[in-house]
């Protein structure tokens, strides 16, 4: 089974595992998440850099077939509904958004980039285990932060499945039509400049 797609979009070779990171939707349901691999993909975020070394992350951790999984199951959209039951892991990703008695925040304008790079961090080491992961924003955030009773200077704000990809023929038709659309990216020369904001950058050939 091909599990990267569209491997000319890679082009030149990124290093691995980001060479093989992509966030299917086709997950292997039989396939169970070890305490070890949770630990590191933990660890993996917990190692992220942040603002002042602010580290202002959270994550709820839900195991296939228990009640935290269930629960966040329970708030997702549709469309992510369609496949995420069969991950093995769903976390909610939590930045923090004020200073409480648990956490200071000396840094908060950057707590959703501090988020965000050590949902990267966790996405990359569980690829290096061999694992894949699909983040997702589509679900009632005020319903997961109630749910869960998340304090309000912490923020709801991503769902993190992990597990095993498999066979796209796992997924109902109109999902697996998703699954398998070509992987497509903006050009480089799109977003990095040099000199002037739209300027192509340094010659990259
Ligand atoms: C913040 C964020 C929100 C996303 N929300 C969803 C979502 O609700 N449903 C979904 O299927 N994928 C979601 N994705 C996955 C993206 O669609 C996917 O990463 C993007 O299309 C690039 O594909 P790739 O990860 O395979 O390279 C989300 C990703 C991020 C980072």
């Amino acid at each position: 089974m091909a599990l990267l797609r569209d491997p000319d979009v890679l082009e030149p070779r990124l290093a691995d595992p980001l060479n093989v990171r992509w966030s299917p939707r086709a997950f292997d349901d039989q396939h169970v998440l070890e305490p070890r691999q949770l630990h590191l993909l933990l660890e993996a975020a917990r190692w992220a850099p942040s603002a002042g070394n602010s580290q202002p992350w959270s994550f709820m951790v839900g195991l296939r077939g228990d009640e935290t999984f269930a629960g966040f199951y329970e708030h997702l959209a549709r469309g992510n509904q369609a496949w995420a039951g069969r991950a093995s892991a769903l976390l909610v990703a939590i930045r923090q958004t004020a200073s409480g008695p648990d956490h200071e925040l000396p840094f908060g304008g950057y707590a959703q980039y501090d988020l965000g790079q050590a949902a990267a961090h966790l996405t990359i080491q569980a690829h290096a285990l061999g694992l894949h992961v699909h983040q997702f924003a589509g679900f009632d955030h005020d319903a997961v932060q109630q749910r869960f009773g998340v304090p309000e200077h912490w923020a709801v704000t991503t769902g993190i499945a992990v597990g095993v990809a498999a066979s796209p023929d796992v997924l109902d038709e109109r999902t697996r039509e998703k699954e398998l659309l070509p992987r497509t990216r903006r050009p480089i020369s799109e977003f990095a400049f040099s000199g002037t904001w739209g300027e192509a950058p340094v010659d990259l050939s």
